[in-house]
């Protein structure tokens, strides 16, 4: 039996030599050989300022009749603390290294500009004081970028102590004025964004010294997270694959290694978008087969990127105590006719779904590396969860992913072998199925399984080792088309359907729809 490993390997390096497909998939889930840890944090969000994805997205004002609670819409809120949100990465994005954070804190907020996304005015009305109040009520935590690019040290060390000092600083002082005297809790750091490119175009080299700079002097004073719960600071890393990449990867890696006790990073940023061609032209509806299968191809090179930077980083880190942090993914169409095209605006699709079920796979499949994710982005930017207009709101087939995968948070690792064969669309050889398994802590075993074929449907049967099943239920994820999508005046369109599944003799079957996302526990 072939490991789903060697399929995608096959698809990386591009032989397309399909075997013919099966349509009835033999797999094997072996309970007694538990993996890594699946950190929930794979499942984070991205919010940047960014067209719709803050003002309209997620504030409206305290006095919109919007129903909101202190400005932060309350339709969002709910939404968004039923997918169990980890942490949001925030303010940027390239944004990040513009943002000067004295500008959106106090009565008194400055209008400034937004250069990189559509050129329009920042009312710096969502600052600080807003995204921590965000974020505490949908649950998460917050990921802070801070700028390198436009900003100094200073400037980012004194942030974090406006957030982070209990102590009776001036600047804990200032953040009580403002209405929080109890100090924020900052769980992770971004030390700047992209700085190969919008962050400063700097080289590798540069950066290290910008980044030991930055790691040893914006510190976290908040007294409980200074011996458990610490912030992780995360280095910027690579951006798409080639020497360039690689070599930035070594560089930042080599450094870490060298590491003295002045300075530290607990992980290395990956961003990687699935695009097709860039600039991005595909369309987000409206599209056929031949554009599925294409994106579908181009979002399985996720799984080369990561073994190709996680190989260098095991050079420098055999311990994997640095984590890498993909904290910019997803699809990246063409936008939406009529859209402004600095707002980033598409449509999300059963294809997106889809896309997303088969890297939050790849995620899991590199748990014991790879220890967060954020999705670009949360609400009406790129792959969104939520698209917004005014008061209406809609969850994109993406949400319902996030959704349906809550219970891999934090779960088990398990290991799942089968032989798919393939999907073929013209050119295009994918795996024809793709799944993963985790047992939950209470024992509870979770199986996820992405039919990647918009034609046939498969049979399932699982054999489960070392696991005495009783039962199984779950929910499937489909659509009449791949270009299916949800709207105000549909929304239920791409949406999880209860399916059926059989245990009997040690053994669990179903039936699983053409390009669907299924989701099953099995009840022992
Ligand atoms: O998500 C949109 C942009 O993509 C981000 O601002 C930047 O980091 C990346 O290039």
């Amino acid at each position: 039996m072939r490991s789903l490993f060697v399929c995608f390997t096959l698809t990386v390096i591009g032989i397309t030599a399909p075997i013919l497909a099966a349509q009835k998939i033999d797999l094997l889930i072996d309970g007694s050989k538990t993996g890594a840890k699946v950190d929930r944090n794979i499942f984070g969000q991205f919010a940047e300022h960014l067209g719709h994805g803050i003002y309209e997205g997620i504030w409206v004002g305290p006095d919109s009749k919007i129903p909101n609670t202190r400005g932060i819409r309350n339709d969002v809120v709910g939404a968004l603390r039923a997918i169990k949100v980890p942490n949001v990465r925030w303010p940027g994005g390239c944004f990040a290294d513009e943002y000067h954070w004295r500008k959106g804190i106090g009565p008194q907020r400055s209008v400034t500009l937004n250069p990189n996304w559509g050129g329009v005015t920042e009312a710096n009305t969502f600052g600080t004081h807003e995204f921590m109040d965000f974020i505490d009520q949908i649950g998460a935590e917050a990921y802070v970028s801070v700028n390198v690019g436009s900003g100094t040290p200073q400037e980012a060390a004194e942030w974090l102590e406006y957030m982070t000092a209990a102590a009776p600083t001036t600047l804990a002082k200032e953040r009580a004025a403002n209405g929080h005297p109890a100090p924020y809790k900052v769980a992770l750091l971004g030390i700047g964004n992209e700085s190969w490119d919008c962050g400063g175009n700097m080289t590798a080299d540069y950066y290290v010294s910008q980044m030991k700079i930055y790691s040893r002097f914006v510190r976290n004073f908040n007294p409980s997270q200074q011996e458990k719960q610490q912030m992780l600071k995360l280095a910027v890393g690579p951006g798409g694959d080639g020497p360039r990449w690689t070599d930035w990867t070594e560089t930042v890696m080599k450094a870490y290694q060298q590491h003295t006790w002045s300075w530290d990073i607990n992980g290395l940023s990956m961003h990687n978008y699935t695009v097709g061609h860039w600039p991005p032209s595909y369309a987000s509806v409206g599209f056929g087969e031949t554009e599925y299968s294409e994106i579908l191809k181009s979002t399985l090179e996720m799984e080369g990127l990561i073994s190709k930077h996680s190989a260098i980083m095991d050079k420098y880190d055999p311990d994997k105590k640095v984590a890498l942090v993909v904290d910019e993914w997803g699809g990246w169409y063409a936008p939406l006719q009529g859209s402004n095209p600095g707002f980033l605006v598409q449509q999300n699709s059963l294809r997106d779904a889809i896309l997303a079920a088969l890297n939050l796979n790849i995620f899991a499949r590199h748990a014991d590396r790879v220890r967060g994710a954020n999705i670009a982005q949360m609400i009406n930017v790129l792959q969104a969860m939520i698209i917004t207009d005014k008061e209406k709101m809609v969850l994109t087939p993406t949400y319902y992913v996030f959704k349906m995968y809550v219970p891999f948070q934090n779960a088990t690792f398990v290991p799942v072998t089968f032989d798919a064969g393939w999907y073929t669309h013209g050119a295009v050889a994918v795996p024809r199925v793709d799944a993963i398994a985790a047992k939950d802590a209470n024992g509870k075993l979770w199986l996820e399984l992405t039919n990647l074929d918009p034609n046939e449907p498969v049979e399932i049967e699982a054999g489960l080792a070392g696991i005495t099943a009783k039962a199984a239920s779950g929910e499937t994820l489909t659509a009449p088309k791949v270009d299916s999508v949800n709207t105000f005046d549909a929304p239920d369109t791409v949406m999880p359907r209860p399916i059926s599944a059989k245990v009997q003799g040690g053994k669990l079957t179903l039936k699983l729809g053409p390009k669907s996302v299924t989701v099953v526990s099995v009840e022992q």
